[in-house]
């Protein structure tokens, strides 16, 4: 047993929060699969609980904007900040309602022009942009079709309309590719894979443009026209901009931090290197080194949670380096903290899904520190969710031991944490 209730009321497991049998892709929740995404499902009911009588959410580490797009469903108005930027242009598309008429006038156009190039591919010269390790990645027959979806979406006049292309466009890219579809990391196929992978390009694009039309059609017949969604790149790490959001002016943030450091837990940066690259979005390789704990700490040092200092105590004895790696994430999760608890009004709730993981094989109990490092800035624990995980997509390598194909049973579980900030 992992935990107890009885000992703490305030924390207990409910199998009401799995959702086991629950369509998670409705809406333009459907748009684009990212590595460790929250539930909709989840959003829903902390919003369903919590957010009356809010009117704005904020998601610090928003992803692909999931609850952004909860938030609007139930009529909030919502910001959502990631430093990733094709979790942005994900997020951005999934809360921008379109005039349809103009997309399905674009559609159409793309339609014509994929059906016209199945006859002749070089009816437009479209020259293939310069990506590291190209031919690595992507068959040559493939590239050129790659860089004629490219050349389509760059006509594109209208930005929200491109972006909607765009995101379809990446899942292409990648259902194309030569990595192993299954891995968030970049590993390719074996040859014998790759010599029986004969992906239809624009096939591929076209039954995603279509799933994404219906998603948002749905999306926009629920949202409230008066409701609106803002995407933007801060990084809580080190503040939040007081003209963006003002102290004291969220009432409810769901939000799903990330796991630990993307070297040693979720490479969010590679799962988008190759998407992040066609498109020209900034500065593909570095992103994993920018997230939360992507530079190692020089030394260890304390934190004011006594459960934090022993793990890294005892991670320390056996691997200084990975202490040390542990360190720097949770010191960034920290200041992270710290700069979101001012924002929030009195009275307001974050609620914050973290995994519980081990390093060398000593448990990092994130749900209890984040809890410790809510608590200074006025804010009490209300309750903690233990959800279980149906189907979790974890990497197979990238286990906390180090030894592949390991996988840790306490990353079956989510922990819900839910604190009101003091009136
Ligand atoms: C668990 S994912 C969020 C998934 C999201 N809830 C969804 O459903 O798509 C965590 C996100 O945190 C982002 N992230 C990591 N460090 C960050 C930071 N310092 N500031 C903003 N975002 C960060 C990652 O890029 C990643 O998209």
């Amino acid at each position: 047993m992992i935990f107890t209730t009885p000992a703490n009321p305030v924390k207990y497991l409910d199998p009401s929060w799995d959702f086991r049998q629950a369509d998670t892709k409705t809406f333009t929740h459907c748009f684009h699969t990212y590595p460790a995404m929250m539930i909709p499902q989840v959003a829903a009911r902390l919003i369903a609980t919590y957010g009356s009588p809010a009117t704005t959410l904020f998601d610090p580490y928003c992803g692909t904007g999931t609850s952004l797009v909860e938030g609007n469903l139930h009529h909030l108005d919502a910001i959502g900040t990631d430093l990733n930027p094709l979790a942005r242009l994900i997020a951005q598309a999934k809360t921008t309602p379109l005039h349809l008429p103009a997309l399905d006038a674009c559609l159409k156009d793309f339609a014509d022009e994929m059906f016209a190039a199945m006859f002749d591919i070089r009816r437009v010269n479209v020259a293939v942009p310069t990506i590291e390790n190209l031919d690595y990645w992507f068959d040559k027959p493939i590239q050129e079709k790659l860089a004629y979806l490219k050349n389509f979406i760059d006509q594109l006049t209208d930005p929200a309309i491109a972006n909607f292309f765009k995101v379809a466009f990446s899942e292409t890219v990648r259902a194309c590719s030569w990595t192993r579809n299954s891995e968030f990391k970049m590993f390719r196929m074996t040859a014998e894979q790759i010599k029986k992978f004969q992906p239809d390009v624009f096939g591929v694009m076209q039954s995603k443009l279509a799933r994404n039309r219906r998603g948002l059609q749905a999306f926009m017949e629920q949202r409230r026209d008066h409701v609106s969604a803002r995407v933007y790149d801060f990084n809580t790490v080190k503040g939040i901009p007081s003209e963006i959001i003002p102290p004291q002016s969220i009432d409810l943030v769901v939000t799903s931090p990330p796991y630990g450091d993307s070297k040693t837990t979720v490479a969010y940066g590679q799962f988008s290197r190759l998407s992040n690259e066609w498109l020209g979005l900034a500065s593909a390789r570095q992103i994993d080194r920018q997230l939360m704990g992507g530079d190692a700490a020089k030394e260890i040092k304390d934190f004011d949670c006594a459960v934090l200092n022993q793990a890294i105590a005892e991670i320390a004895t056996k691997d200084d380096p990975r202490a040390k790696e542990v360190v720097a994430f949770y010191e960034d999760y920290r200041h992270s903290i710290a700069h979101v608890a001012p924002v929030v009004k009195a009275g307001g709730v974050v609620c914050y899904v973290v995994g519980n993981r081990r390093v060398k094989g000593v448990p990092l109990p994130t749900d209890e520190i984040t809890q410790k490092f809510f608590e200074p800035h006025g804010f009490a624990h209300i309750e903690t969710i233990i959800r279980h995980i149906p189907n979790k997509r974890m990497p197979s390598r990238n286990s906390p031991t180090n030894v592949v194909g390991a996988q840790d049973s306490t990353m079956c579980y989510e922990y819900i944490v839910v604190l009101r900030k003091n009136l």
